[in-house]
């Protein structure tokens, strides 16, 4: 199983679909096949599993396939994954994870329906492949990351409204390869009017890296800036990060990276919309400028938000921070 969460990491981050990864291995032990999922639209793990095995001529029949989410029972852009492994004659299905998406579930059911053992052993590699995606399918929106870069002491920008650069080359590579994983960016038009972002992902080494689509929250006009330059991008006539979100949740963004600036990133703290903060913290200190998150309405030292599963890693001079946050008041 965590060979199969191993090779669900290959398929892509973004998109609607989870990663999935599925090992088939003999009565004896042997490896028969492998396969992940490459995203939506092409084959689920298990059927490239199979197919794996048969170009290498192994039989499956009476093999157990390890996979790590619940064989999928439906119908969608390709057939049921249930189908598939009855067809081939597995004889068993070891699965991590249960599929939390109605449309889908029902796999294992299914599988005891036709007499092949299907048996549920949580194993936390498989469950953290899809962090985001299962997050996401929980809460019924988005999985949210808030993301900025600061000061030690928490500017995102100076009195002049400066903010480059606060971080240095790494951190700011790093950045880039956390907007491939995502399938949308978000910002306020302060910092469209700021700065001008383009937005893009443009991670160090990758030769055509996935696009976010760009989101610009606010009511004054941008028209002009470099995010609306082509069709991947959409304007958030609204002061509501619930109605952010339910505009992205339409274009089919499971995840999204809230790019600041420090207005709308403390609407949704405020909102309880964040999942995952990255804080990207420089070696400098401003002293004046802005801070990188405005009131909370938090009075008292037991109400701060905490995280949880934190992460600091060092990038270059500066330090990337990450946390998971409980969700808040909706
Ligand atoms: N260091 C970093 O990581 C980082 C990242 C981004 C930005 N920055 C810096 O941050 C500064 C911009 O910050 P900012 O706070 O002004 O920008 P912002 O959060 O990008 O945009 C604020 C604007 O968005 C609109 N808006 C959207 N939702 C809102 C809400 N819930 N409440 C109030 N207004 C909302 C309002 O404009 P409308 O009037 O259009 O509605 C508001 O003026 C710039 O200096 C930029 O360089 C730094």
């Amino acid at each position: 199983m965590v060979r199969a969460a191993g090779l669900a990491l290959h398929g892509p981050a973004h998109g609607p679909n989870p990663r999935v990864g599925c090992v088939i291995v003999g009565p004896d032990g042997t490896m028969l096949g492998e396969g992940w999922h490459r995203g939506a639209g092409t084959p689920h793990a298990e059927p490239a599993a199979l197919a794996d095995a048969a170009a290498r001529g192994h039989d499956v029949s009476g093999a157990t396939a390890y996979v790590t989410l619940e064989p999928c029972a439906h119908t969608g852009r390709t057939g049921p994954c249930t189908d598939a492994l009855s067809r081939a004659g597995v004889g068993a299905v070891v699965y991590a994870v249960e599929d939390p998406n109605p449309q889908a579930a029902g796999g294992a059911q299914v599988l005891r329906s036709r007499g092949i053992e299907a048996r549920h052993v949580p194993v936390a590699q498989a469950r953290d492949v899809n962090r985001r995606w299962l997050g996401a399918v929980a809460l019924g929106r988005p999985w949210v990351i808030a993301k900025w870069a600061q000061t030690l002491d928490g500017r995102t920008a100076a009195a002049d409204g400066t903010s480059f650069w606060i971080t240095g080359d790494e951190a700011r590579a790093h950045a880039h390869g956390v907007r491939a994983e995502v399938d949308a960016i978000l910002v306020g038009t302060g910092t469209v009017a700021a700065d001008d972002p383009e937005l893009s992902a443009r991670p160090a080494h990758v030769e055509a890296p996935h696009q976010p689509l760009r989101a610009v929250m606010g009511r004054r006009d941008t028209s002009g800036a470099r995010v609306w330059r082509d069709g991947n991008a959409v304007a958030i006539d609204s002061h509501d990060p619930h109605e952010a979100l339910r505009v992205l949740a339409a274009r089919d963004v499971r995840t999204v990276v809230v790019e600041g600036g420090g207005t709308v990133t403390t609407a949704f703290l405020r909102a309880g919309l964040v999942d995952e903060l990255h804080a990207y913290i420089a070696p400098a200190l401003l002293g004046s400028g802005t801070a990188a998150v405005g009131d909370l309405g938090i009075a008292t030292m037991g109400g701060a938000l905490r995280g949880r599963d934190v992460t600091a890693t060092a990038l270059g001079v500066d330090t990337l921070v990450t946390a998971f946050l409980q969700r808040g008041p909706q």
